[in-house]
């Protein structure tokens, strides 16, 4: 599991943790509060929740008893649990939060709904997989240009009913959320050349990654060698990761 949660780190998790921070400073969250984190997965939001808002209290909920391995060793000072966005066990906070998770729940809808019950103020965000996460965006289109197959694959496509600022609004307000704010968070992604950007798609975990492992070396190394093209020749390599970010109140 540390072999997992180092990959995840490599791929995004270096990158949703100032995404998380500026999630928190907007939330502006007074201090004592009790927090849920839903999808904690190894811990990079509960992390932020103890670093940036004074919490009474935090418990990371999350379906992946190997992530939450990682999260417990990780982050000593919240409490972790086995359970799903849909159903939270009836556990109840001041608020829930929740990154990077509800285009992976098969029906966001009703997580949402969950938040709604269990915390009177609700937040989440999600990549911009449509276009504003450049180094995904630019790892699906060189991989569709290779392999016209890989646009099935695509979270640009596959999310784009739940990630966007329209999505995450219709949500919100079908949990009857009021005071509903959807607005965009664009952190700085440098890479310090080609193989900082290149090796975590290798790497397994995350969608472009698992998809990457599917294909046969030839194929892999023409994506690679598409993507070597479109970037600078020399690092670092400045991109940048968009992500949408919503919150309502009940
Ligand atoms: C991209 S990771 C994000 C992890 C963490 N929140 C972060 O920001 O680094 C997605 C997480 O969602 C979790 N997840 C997937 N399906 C879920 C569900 N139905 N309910 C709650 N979490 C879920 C996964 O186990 C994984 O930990």
């Amino acid at each position: 599991m540390w072999a997992l949660g180092d990959a995840y780190e490599r791929y995004v998790g270096r990158w949703s943790r100032p995404v998380a921070a500026e999630f928190l400073r907007r939330l502006d969250v007074p201090p004592g509060r009790t927090w849920l984190d839903v999808g904690c997965g190894t811990g990079a939001l509960t992390e932020a929740v103890l670093a940036h808002a004074h919490p009474a209290a935090v418990v990371g909920v999350d379906p992946s008893e190997g992530f939450l391995e990682v999260a417990r060793a990780r982050v000593p000072d919240a409490r972790f649990a086995v359970g799903d966005a849909t159903d939270l066990g009836g556990r109840n906070a001041d608020v829930v939060v929740s990154g990077l998770v509800l285009t992976f729940v098969p029906d966001a809808a009703a997580a949402v709904g969950e938040f709604a019950r269990a915390a009177p103020y609700v937040g989440s965000y999600l990549w911009d997989y449509t276009s504003g996460m450049q180094m995904m965006r630019l790892f699906w289109d060189a991989a569709t240009d290779v392999d016209p197959a890989a646009a099935a694959h695509d979270e640009g496509r596959r999310f784009s009913t739940v990630s966007g600022a329209e999505p995450l609004r219709a949500l919100w307000t079908g949990a009857g959320l009021r005071d509903v704010e959807v607005t965009g968070i664009v952190v700085p992604t440098v890479f310090r050349d080609f193989a900082d950007f290149w090796e975590p798609f290798l790497g397994g975990t995350g969608a472009a990654p698992a998809y990457a492992a599917t294909l046969p070396p030839e194929q892999l190394n023409a994506v690679r060698d598409l993507l070597r093209s479109r970037l600078p020749e020399q690092g670092p390599i400045e991109l940048t990761a968009k992500a949408w970010a919503v919150r309502g109140a009940r």
